[in-house]
């Protein structure tokens, strides 16, 4: 099997945007970071040496890590982080996947800025189940702030509030000409008419889910968090951070320039939100230079049933991998509450993680990461870290006769702790995840590591097994699944990977609230079934 190699430097570089300076963490000196790319089937060597002063960790997101749970890469689930002047090489192998996936550090918030495309071809000589396109472009949607992100998340979680939302959006690194001092940080794709171009969208931003649109253009899914998906067509998309979508793009408009467009779906959290969008170029090849970009159109911020028809067209091309029967079926409750606090010390001490008011759970648990990293723990049988009793149920507060959990008082407090759920191999698992709205109701992106699941149901309001329906024949396989607002949606997948796998919001404020749990899944019978050792180099915390 063949192998490719790429080294990353963790380095600060000076970068100006929106008429202000500031050092951040890249790799290799860019932003975004470098592509990796392979093929389906092969190795994936990556040496990150940190010449920065801060912990790092790269996680390969989207990637199962088959039998190499140990270069996942969450910190402190799965290792500790790389500590400055230090290295690690993480070594794994796309077994059985291929298509767009994305790789960003995985400690602190510091993934807003470290990230980058991860491109996975088939095998050679295997074709795509749709027209090869003529060219296919990366689109990384991210969020830029003035400040350093560091002290941004520090503040943040003093504040105990919400992040503020980011000065830029940004396409490919580039806030494009809505924004102050930006007229020339635009991202521009130059087409020829009468082509099919294939784009590859990735959302790497932390803290806002978004809308994506081309003027005048058709998008057509065909792949969703790399998995193929019958062709849908759409005027625009709705990508969560974490989520992953090919779209085919043909140049069947008149010659001109026409901008591509990606705001804000800011679902129930208010309009203090800014609704500026970050604008890129789609530029027929013989336009009239300089002559206007026709605008994008894009759903305004709370268009819940727009998401919701991008949601409903999303339908798997495979429809031989969904479990018709399940043994383990969770119920687990996400949102955000506020702790109480007490205001006779000197500074006020909420019982929120990090001191905040604002905490976040799942199953009224707020997850705190450990001291030392959980798989390591668990592989060496180390106690006094974490416990095996994360509940299959939400603990408290909830009772179903009456109608919550989504109509849960606002008064509810979680607990903390570092619970983990245990899995036998091979147990089929089915989680309904109930959206909760006690202080705000979003719509949580939540991320899986280590698998792929099928999202056989989901829908509004509260998780009702008499109403329910459910789509066993050709539901989406995704890794990561936007809980819709107040609503609940059924994930399905088979625990084959042994290790230890996070599970989390993947808005970075919600995580370090503690929106997040670790499931550890059993090693099986023989090779195939066992996680192997530890690799030699591995960090210490
Ligand atoms: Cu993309 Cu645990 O994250």
């Amino acid at each position: 099997r063949s192998n490719n190699f790429y080294d990353f430097k963790v380095q600060t570089k000076r970068v100006t945007k929106l008429c202000n300076t500031k050092e951040m963490v890249v790799i290799n000196g860019k932003f975004p970071g470098p592509i990796v790319y392979a093929e389906e089937g092969e190795n994936i060597i990556v040496k990150v040496i940190n010449e920065t002063p801060y912990n790092i960790t790269i996680h390969w997101h989207g990637v199962w890590q088959r039998l190499s749970c140990w270069y996942d890469g969450p910190s402190y689930i799965t290792q500790c982080p790389i500590q400055g002047g230090q290295s690690f090489t993480y070594n794994f192998t796309m077994v059985n996947q291929k298509g767009t996936f994305f790789w960003h550090a995985h400690v602190s918030w510091l993934r807003a800025t470290v990230y980058g495309a991860l491109v996975v071809y088939p095998k050679s000589g295997v074709p795509y189940p749709f027209k090869y396109p003529y060219e296919e472009h990366i689109i990384l949607l991210g969020e830029y702030w003035v400040e350093d992100v560091v002290k941004l998340e520090r503040s943040t979680l003093a504040s105990g509030g919400n992040p503020p939302p980011s000065d830029a959006y940004t396409i490919n690194g580039q806030p494009g000409p809505n924004y102050n001092c930006s007229q020339h940080d635009v991202y521009k794709i130059n087409v020829v008419p009468g082509k099919t171009y294939l784009l590859r969208l990735i959302h790497a931003g932390i803290n806002m889910e978004n809308f994506f649109a081309i003027a005048n253009h058709k998008l057509t899914i065909v792949e969703a968090d790399a998995e193929y998906t019958k062709p849908f067509t759409t005027d625009r998309v709705m990508l969560g951070p974490g989520q992953t979508m090919n779209v085919l793009v043909t140049t069947d408009q008149p010659i001109g320039r026409y901008s591509m467009a990606m705001g804000p779906y800011m679902s129930a959290r208010g309009v203090s939100f800014q609704n500026i969008s970050s604008i890129a170029y789609f530029q027929y090849l013989g336009a009239v230079p300089n002559s206007l970009f026709l605008p994008a159109k894009l759903p305004s911020f709370n268009d819940n049933l727009a998401v919701k028809s991008v949601m409903d067209g999303l339908r798997s091309l495979n429809t031989s991998n969904v479990p018709k029967q399940i043994d383990a079926n969770l119920f687990i409750t996400i949102g955000l509450n506020v702790q109480k606090c007490h205001s006779n010390t000197p500074k006020q001490n909420c019982l929120g993680l990090n001191n905040g008011v604002m905490a976040a759970s799942m199953n009224n648990v707020s997850f705190v990461k450990p001291k030392i990293s959980l798989l390591e723990a668990y592989y060496k049988k180390i106690n006094g870290s974490y416990t095996e009793d994360f509940p299959g149920a939400p603990l408290k507060f909830y009772d179903f006769v009456n109608g919550a959990p989504n109509n849960a008082p606002n008064n509810t407090e979680s607990l903390t702790g570092t619970r983990t759920k245990v899995l036998e191999y091979g147990t089929r698992v089915q989680i309904i995840l109930q959206n909760t709205g006690t202080v705000s109701i979003d719509n949580h992106p939540i991320h899986f590591h280590g698998y792929s699941f099928n999202v056989v149901g989901y829908g509004s309001g509260n998780y009702n097994p008499r109403t329910a329906n459910f789509n066993l024949v050709d539901p989406p396989y995704m890794n990561t699944i936007g809980v819709p607002v107040g609503g609940w949606a059924a994930i399905r997948f088979i625990a084959d990977n042994p290790g230890v796998w996070f599970m989390h919001c993947h808005l970075d404020a919600h995580q370090s609230w503690g929106l997040s749990t670790a499931f550890i899944v059993k090693n099986g019978k023989g090779e195939s079934e066992t996680l192997p050792p530890p690799p030699v180099g591995l960090p210490l915390c």
